[in-house]
């Protein structure tokens, strides 16, 4: 049989974060259905935000607040802010490195923040950092780590938790029993036909909540990023970071002429463009980096260099043609800030979890922070109250053989996504 302590369905920041700060006594299996390094953290480009100094803690808090039209919870907002630091410095322990200046730290900032206050690796901070947590993960004895393997379904009686059905490598599917299960599988962009994330974050976790009268939560908050590079192939939408932005990158019409302050909160940003591509009747609006950015361009944002140049656009030199695109999910699993879920022995962390932090929207380079500050803190609460539950056995069960999230999994979180946007039209 095979029997964990505990199950991590997810290897994104979330994922590994919690693992890596679990007990090294505990026997821990993380499933993941693509290669390890096939998460959205892994793409993430801005930075991390931190609360610089003493100063800066309700300034940070508000800013939060503000981007997400004050329906954040409060309480997780602050949790966030006051670990920042703490966070940042597990980083730096484990070898992460962040872009300096001088003696100090370089701090960007981004769309509706008050001071640059966000920490950087060039732009491929998500990579960094989740690359550091990988390296550590795989040196930890304690981690099993099975790839290509999708979570399919939670093993549940009577409103507890005794581990997950997971299909392997699209062959067979076998139950695993676990003391305690965390679900961290990411967004729902596969769920998108033009989204940032990787098209096989299809809600798996929140289909799985759904089935089984696990609570979630503002489903229908979804974030749309302004600025994805323009294209009429199909696949992935290639983003260009807000940080373009934050450091002086300009949006413009068909005219050539700029008609939004391009620091404004995403949500606010990106119906602008809307508007503006219908006003002008085009597929796109264009962004100039050249001349607006003060940095070395090329240093500063290699990767997004290097992909506008195989598109065709030099952004040392031309503006670049950009749409906005589905990026963050602000709903989720209904967590506490332990990230305990309504079932028994069932946590969630991460982007698949809603604990309110963001609100209705998300303000820029809070998400990497805010996974690992919360999957740190439930790592931590399930250590402390750690106790033994005998499981019964699950016979296992014919699921549907593709890997792929199922049509019936995709419509229920569809449905459910328009039902409460009825709701909130009342
Ligand atoms: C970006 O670099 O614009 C994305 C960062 C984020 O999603 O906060």
């Amino acid at each position: 049989m095979n029997e964990f302590d505990i199950i991590i369905a997810g290897s994104g920041i979330a994922g590994l974060f919690c693992a890596i700060n679990l007990g090294r006594e505990k026997n821990i299996l993380v499933i993941t259905k693509d290669a390890l390094n096939q998460s959205d953290s892994f793409l993430a480009q801005g930075g991390i935000c931190v609360q610089r100094d003493d100063e800066d803690f309700e300034s940070f808090v508000n800013d939060t607040l503000k981007a997400g039209h004050y329906e954040n919870n409060i309480k997780a907002v602050e949790t966030m802010v006051g670990m920042s630091r703490e966070i940042i410095s597990d980083l730096l322990k484990i070898g992460v490195n962040f872009d300096r200046d001088g003696d100090g730290f370089s701090y960007t900032k981004e769309g509706a923040h008050s001071r640059a206050r966000i920490l950087h690796f060039k732009d491929t901070t998500g990579e960094e950092i989740n690359g550091k947590l990988i390296k550590k993960a795989r040196e930890y004895e304690n981690i099993t780590i099975l790839e290509k393997s999708r979570v399919i379904d939670i093993l549940e009686k009577n409103n507890t938790c005794y581990g997950v059905a997971a299909r392997i490598n699209d062959e067979k599917t076998e139950n695993y029993y676990a003391n305690v299960t965390v679900l961290a599988t990411g967004g729902i962009g596969g769920l998108f036909t033009r989204s940032t994330n990787y098209p096989h974050l299809t809600g798996d976790a929140i289909a799985i909540a759904l089935d089984r009268n696990v609570k979630v939560k503002n489903i229908n908050y979804i974030q749309f990023h302004p600025t994805s590079l323009y294209t009429e192939k199909p696949g992935r939408a290639f983003l260009i970071s807000e940080s373009v932005r934050g450091e002086g990158a300009i949006l413009i019409n068909k005219a050539g002429e700029r008609f939004v302050d391009e620091l404004l909160p995403r949500d606010v940003v990106t119906s602008k463009i809307y508007q503006q591509m219908d006003k002008d009747n085009m597929p796109y609006v264009r962004l100039c980096i050249a001349g607006h950015v003060k940095t070395n361009i090329k240093e500063r944002f290699p990767a997004i260099y290097k992909k506008c140049l195989d598109e065709g656009y030099d952004i040392t030199k031309q503006c670049v043609p950009v749409v906005p695109a589905q990026h963050y999910f602000m709903g989720g699993i209904e967590s506490d800030l332990n990230g305990r879920t309504s079932m028994r022995a069932l946590y969630a962390v991460g982007e698949t979890s809603c604990n309110g932090v963001h609100g209705k929207n998300r303000l820029a380079s809070n998400s990497l922070l805010e996974s690992l500050v919360f999957s740190k803190r439930a790592a931590a609460d399930i250590m402390k109250n750690w106790e033994v539950k005998p499981h019964p056995i699950f016979s296992v069960k014919n699921y549907p053989s593709n890997d792929a999230i199922g049509e019936a999994d995709k419509n229920m979180i569809i449905n459910e996504i328009r039902r409460q946007d009825d709701i909130n039209a009342i």
